[in-house]
């Protein structure tokens, strides 16, 4: 998640329509130091937005025009609008991995709808499917055979799940998932860690991001809302760890002994950037969690589909007790799940813990969701094969390009996804060091890289994602923007 909806948000830059581009820069810079905002004169002075950009996008910037009046901030979600300099921009069509805007530029797309897209953009077989479906009906309010296929499927590629359950999306099954948990133990407490991301219910909205100032010690971080709007009630029953610090959080388990009903983790950090567990700490956190009589609750949302057919979980040998499933599950169609061992899952029921959603599994989603994973496991899996070998060889040529280019970057990541941070750490191992980096060059550098034809979130947290529709060639042409992208970072940064 962006800190740009953190408690603290820096001032977003106003858009400007088609017709005022050319006076888009000076006007930025006076908002920016009309707000006393230190942080947001720096980005601005940064970001010297390309004049040619502004031109190519106009219809772009009249949209969102449009949208601020109708639409909170100009967008159904925070993040599609809130880093984005001067304003985001607004796509008509994907075709595999690449998107084209509603001005008609192409650009490759590494975000992916941040990671959805396992795919590609209108995969045949997946558009195909959803053209069925949409011809029998969309949804019957009932149990339908794909939902049983669907099962099927998901229970094939993840080994470790004796039971799955679907919904609508990442914030429904994490909130599903801690209440199993809390059924399952009797206990309130839920423990989770800083800077991770788990949707945007209540219990997940705590120490996403939060400035160290006020966060309380490294190794004891005080639980802080990530919102407004959150009562203070929940703060109370949520307790945050650091994470890859098995020393801290085994304190603060024995500190809230016979509390905690669920200890709730992205396997793999996908929220703070890309940051990978250390060697053996998601298994000595399993056994911790069993001694407390605490179910371990692996969120997959952004791992699952991606790293591995069975996850994160697979990828690293390590079963928890309940799992959730979101992003590159449905491959485009809104769907999630949850999925564990029996004994938990079968506490869903009437009279026991409430499961449900108007639009849960329903027919079509059910369809792009088990097409989707037909094509991601064909030929043996060779999808996941595909994302590996282009993650590990763009990953290890952008590190290269960068020493070139004299850039001290930190890149990092697991297949199918990674992130480049400037910095001049070799190495980030948890949330309070992800806060080393250079954002406000990252923006800059994705801002280059969009003016070149590579779509890059500005947010750094944000993954840079690969689909199995990417190519060898892509990749290449990637990287030959990225060198460009580097002397011109450069020039712009030190301007
Ligand atoms: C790890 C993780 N869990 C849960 C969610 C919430 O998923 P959704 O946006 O589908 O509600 C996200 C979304 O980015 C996520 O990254």
């Amino acid at each position: 998640m962006s800190s740009s909806g953190s408690v603290t948000p820096p001032v977003k830059q106003p858009s400007t329509s088609g017709a005022q581009k050319d006076s888009v820069v000076p006007s930025l810079v006076s908002n920016a130091q009309n707000a006393g905002s230190m942080q947001a004169v720096e980005t601005v002075a940064n970001l010297s937005v390309d004049e040619q950009h502004l031109r190519k996008t106009t219809a772009s910037g009249a949209l969102y025009d449009e949208a601020r009046i109708m639409i909170p901030g100009g967008a159904s979600s925070v993040l599609r609008w809130a880093s984005f300099e001067p304003y985001p921009l607004y796509f008509d069509r994907g075709v595999g991995p690449r998107l084209i805007d509603v001005d008609g530029n192409q650009y490759l797309d590494y975000l992916l709808s941040y990671g959805a897209m396992i795919n590609g953009h209108s995969h045949p077989k997946i558009v195909q499917a959803l053209r069925d479906q949409a011809e029998k009906g969309v949804m019957f309010g009932s149990p339908v055979e794909l939902e049983v296929k669907l099962a099927r499927k998901f229970l094939q590629m993840v080994k470790t799940a004796e039971m799955v359950i679907f919904g609508s999306s990442g914030t429904d099954a994490t909130s599903n998932a801690i209440r199993i948990a809390r059924a399952a133990t009797g206990k309130d407490m839920v423990l989770k860690f800083e800077g991770h991301y788990h949707g945007q219910h209540d219990y997940a909205m705590i120490s996403v991001e939060a400035p160290p100032s006020v966060a309380g010690l490294e190794e004891y971080p005080r639980p802080l809302p990530y919102s407004a709007g959150i009562p203070s009630l929940v703060l109370d029953t949520v307790i945050v760890s650091p994470w890859n610090n098995l020393r801290a959080f085994e304190r603060i388990m024995k500190r809230h002994r016979n509390e905690v009903a669920a200890i709730i983790m992205e396997p793999i950090m996908a929220n703070s950037g890309i940051i990978l567990p250390s060697p053996d700490y998601l298994k000595s956190v399993k056994e911790i969690a069993a001694q407390n009589d605490a179910l371990l609750i692996f969120d997959e949302v952004v791992t699952g589909f991606r790293v591995s057919p069975g996850g994160a979980q697979e990828l690293y040998g390590v079963t928890p007790d309940l799992s959730t499933w979101g992003k590159a599950l449905g491959g485009g169609v809104g769907i999630s799940a949850v999925s564990g061992k029996k004994e938990f899952m079968e506490l869903i029921g009437p009279g026991k813990v409430s499961y449900g959603g108007t639009y849960f599994a329903n027919s079509l989603v059910l369809a792009g969701a088990l097409s989707n994973l037909e094509v991601l496991s064909e030929d043996e899996n060779y999808g996941f094969k595909t994302l590996k070998d282009l993650t590990n060889k763009l990953m290890s040529e952008l590190s290269k390009i960068a020493d070139r280019a004299r850039q001290d970057v930190c890149i990092q990541g697991a297949p199918g996804m990674f992130s480049l941070f400037f910095t001049k750490q070799k190495k980030i191992i948890n949330y309070r060091e992800s806060l080393l980096i250079d954002w406000n060059k990252y923006r800059l550098f994705s801002q280059i890289m969009m003016e070149k034809g590579v779509y890059l979130h500005p947010d750094n947290y944000e993954r840079i994602a690969l689909s199995t529709a990417h190519s060898e060639n892509d990749i290449e042409v990637t990287l030959a923007a990225c060198e460009e992208g580097f002397r011109e970072l450069h020039e712009r940064h030190s301007n």
